[in-house]
């Protein structure tokens, strides 16, 4: 696989040229071990082509990528999922849409949505678990969708979850067709679903658009991501709606692991995919009278430690005295995300590590997450969030409406949303999550 940027980026490091332009560090590193990031790292010099306008090495390497990812166009994004999904969602306000959305969404899509002032209809799972993940079924769409009576509409889906759990997204776009409705998917966590045996991804299963973050399952630097179509509609817009809201100065590194990816994605994702499937397969099973596992895509093993009557922060504190750090540790859960260029030694040391974690010493019963509240809304929510606020602790907020947005983060899914009245009900939840006070309108 050809590698534009990166060969363009070496070429000029190794070339000895006098820098007289930005980057301010002029290619020198402080320290010794980020030398050849600081020498690669430029701005849109001549022949660097530039993001929003690409037409040389950056519109090459995305071309390489829309290849590999079997769409229309693909485009890189500098500012992770976030960009994205904003683009996607100005591509929505451009057409005057509705949003029907999941709710138990990530916090990046309510801010673009009080950026842009969308309508937002929220589904809520028909079943859940806590805040990190709920199981939607197309028919709630198709309800949802109907009750807006012809009104312009889209719907907007997470999958997968932060724990890895996949909606049936192949069945919704088939509902969305019926609205001709535009699906935007918000796959965040499954970059490399495109290169599993069974295509998962949903650019291959009907989405209009999917953003992805490339760097929590790829080998790529931290804020990379693709925003995808395969929409004739939607195909070379995406660079305009991006460039909205993106800086005009990306990162020509992250550029560059984008560009060195493509040959990961050609050449050794999807064996190493197969690898980690048997691998993970083989952790679930050997394991399977020790920790209950939830059903999620191979990369993330989201151990459900509140059906086993553990507390997840008891395991996770044992894994990282051992020396693994986990993606995520709940009282009801532990997430441990594994790369699709995961070493298999690396899958066999987890292995180890699980196996050597003991019992619970106090083996207390653990409190399940509570319910997702159904929240009533008074203000839009661009009209709370943009509204003069008082930062109340959570027990003072009762009967308030909500403006500014406090999530548990990770995974910053939010439990009462801007414009919404805080309930009795969603303080317990907040404070079960560690939220201790909480932004409220202030009339
Ligand atoms: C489901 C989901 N969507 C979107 C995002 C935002 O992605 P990024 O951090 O790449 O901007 C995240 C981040 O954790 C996420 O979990």
């Amino acid at each position: 696989m050809e590698t534009p940027i990166f060969d363009f980026l070496t070429n000029y490091a190794n070339s000895g040229t006098l820098r007289m332009h930005m980057p301010g560090h002029k290619g020198l590193a402080p320290i010794e071990s980020l030398s050849s990031a600081y020498e690669l790292d430029i701005t849109e010099i001549a022949g660097a082509d530039s993001l929003f306008e690409a037409e040389r090495i950056i519109r090459k390497s995305e071309e390489n990528a829309s290849h590999l990812f079997g769409t229309l166009e693909t485009v890189y994004s500098c500012g992770g999922s976030t960009l994205s999904i904003q683009a996607m969602l100005y591509l929505m306000k451009q057409e005057r849409r509705t949003v029907v959305a999941m709710r138990t969404v990530h916090r990046s899509f309510l801010n673009a949505c009080i950026l842009l002032g969308l309508r937002v209809v929220w589904v809520y799972p028909d079943e859940e678990n806590g805040i990190l993940s709920g199981e939607y079924s197309p028919a709630a769409f198709e309800k949802c969708l109907t009750a807006l009576e012809g009104e312009r509409a889209c719907v907007y889906a997470t999958s997968p979850d932060y724990t890895g759990h996949m909606t049936d997204i192949k069945s919704l776009a088939h509902v969305c067709r019926k609205f001709s409705a535009p699906l935007l998917v918000d796959n965040a966590h499954g970059s490399h679903l495109m290169f599993t045996e069974e295509k998962l991804h949903p650019m291959s299963l009907g989405a209009d658009l999917c953003c992805d973050s490339a760097h929590k399952t790829l080998p790529c630097l931290t804020g990379c991501g693709y925003l995808h179509t395969s929409s004739e509609k939607y195909n070379g817009r995406l660079k305009q709606a991006m460039s909205i809201f993106g800086s005009t100065s990306p990162s020509y590194l992250m550029l560059c692991s984008l560009d060195l990816c493509n040959d990961f994605l050609e050449n050794n994702i999807s064996g190493n995919l197969r690898m980690i499937s048997d691998k993970v397969n083989s952790i679930k099973t050997a394991l399977k009278d020790r920790y209950i596992f939830r059903k999620s895509e191979p990369l993330h093993i989201a151990i459900d430690t509140a059906a086993m009557g553990w507390d997840g922060r008891v395991l996770a504190d044992q894994l990282t005295a051992i020396g693994c750090y986990p993606e995520y540790a709940g009282r009801e859960m532990v997430l441990l995300l594994l790369s699709a260029a995961e070493k298999q030694e690396n899958i066999l040391r987890l292995q180890d590590m699980l196996t050597r974690c003991e019992d619970c010493p106090d083996n207390k019963p653990v409190q399940k997450a509570p319910a997702f509240p159904k929240m009533q809304s008074v203000m839009s929510m661009r009209e709370a969030a943009l509204s003069p606020s008082r930062l109340l602790p959570v027990e003072e907020a009762v009967g308030r409406v909500c403006a500014g947005v406090h999530v548990p983060c990770p995974p910053a899914v939010p439990i009462v949303i801007s414009g919404e009245v805080i309930t009795e009900q969603a303080t317990e939840i907040l404070k079960f999550y560690g939220v201790d006070s909480i932004e409220t309108v202030d009339i």
